[in-house]
């Protein structure tokens, strides 16, 4: 597996390359990112991974800084995923003059469920993952469900501006506790940590009860957030929206999404479950 970190260099590692299978990562990698470098396997002859800690998507007091950076590690993984090429830039390789170009999602969408409570985090993300693909061009990219809203503006980032890149999405891995992975949960203590598979816990308890049906969503969705705080957790939002749209769901909305963030002391954790409706109304 080669390893490199200027643009030049990746340039003349493509060239002449179709078919690749790009996977973007800020890196700290654990199982999740493997399985989706593993999809990517299927999808590509070559497969790309990035690593690089975006700062544009990083709000002010957020954890740009402490983000975990574990570089040697990380390869080594890649590599034994099948991995044949990461591309680790640093920030002033990937923007050599300041970003003053961005893609900005409509709001209805960026200021939306974690965009809410993250301003400018999905244009930051969208202004990446835009340079990334220039950068790379890959045939397909492989983004994970665990970031639901990101992946959803990752597919509008692709189709409004007819970018001809495939975009497959990774089931998200969790621990037996059903906590899923996530390179924040190192910032979890001990304690933190066994808390951690409550957001899921409450998340499937709200799509058991909506499957088994019941139709106040509203309601469920509060005693799911009521739930979380009597545990000791700050939450951000728990919602339910039709997994097509990420709207809240109308009576034809067949496959929904169960959405929540929650903080556990100063770890901010997401997670999701989406579903089909058993007994649509
Ligand atoms: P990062 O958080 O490193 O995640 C990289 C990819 O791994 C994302 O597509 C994410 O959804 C996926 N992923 C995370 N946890 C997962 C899990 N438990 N199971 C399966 N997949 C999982 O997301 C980002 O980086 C950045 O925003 C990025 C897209 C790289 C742009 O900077």
């Amino acid at each position: 597996m080669q390893v490199v970190h200027t643009t030049a260099e990746l340039r003349t590692a493509l060239a002449g390359q179709t078919g690749t299978a790009f996977v973007p990562t800020m890196g700290n990698l654990h199982a999740g990112h493997v399985s989706l470098v593993e999809l990517a396997r299927q999808h590509g002859q070559l497969v790309i991974a990035s690593i690089f800690v975006n700062p544009l998507q990083f709000g002010a007091g957020e954890d740009f800084e402490r983000y975990p950076r574990t570089l040697d590690t990380d390869c080594e993984k890649l590599a034994a995923a099948g991995c044949d090429l990461v591309f680790a830039p640093d920030v002033t390789e990937l923007y050599p003059v300041p970003q003053t170009f961005s893609v900005q999602p409509p709001d209805s969408l960026a200021n939306d469920l974690c965009g809410a409570f993250r301003p400018g985090h999905f244009s930051g993300v969208a202004t990446v993952v835009l340079k990334l693909f220039n950068l790379v061009q890959p045939r397909v990219a492989v983004f994970g469900k665990k970031d639901f809203q990101q992946l959803f503006v990752i597919r509008e980032l692709v189709r409004q501006f007819n970018l001809p890149v495939e975009i497959v999405a990774g089931e998200t891995l969790r621990e037996p506790s059903g906590l899923a992975l996530s390179s924040r949960n190192g910032y979890l203590s001990e304690a933190e940590r066994i808390q951690a598979s409550q957001l899921q816990t409450q998340l499937a308890a709200l799509v058991a009860a909506i499957q088994s049906g019941e139709r106040d969503f509203e309601a469920l969705c509060h005693t799911a957030s009521r739930h979380l705080k009597m545990a000791g957790w700050r939450v951000d939002y728990v919602a339910l929206r039709d997994a097509e749209t990420l709207q809240p769901p109308v009576s034809a909305s067949s496959r929904l999404v169960a959405l929540g963030a929650a903080w556990l002391g100063s770890t901010r954790l997401i997670d999701n479950l989406d579903f089909v409706l058993k007994n649509p109304s």
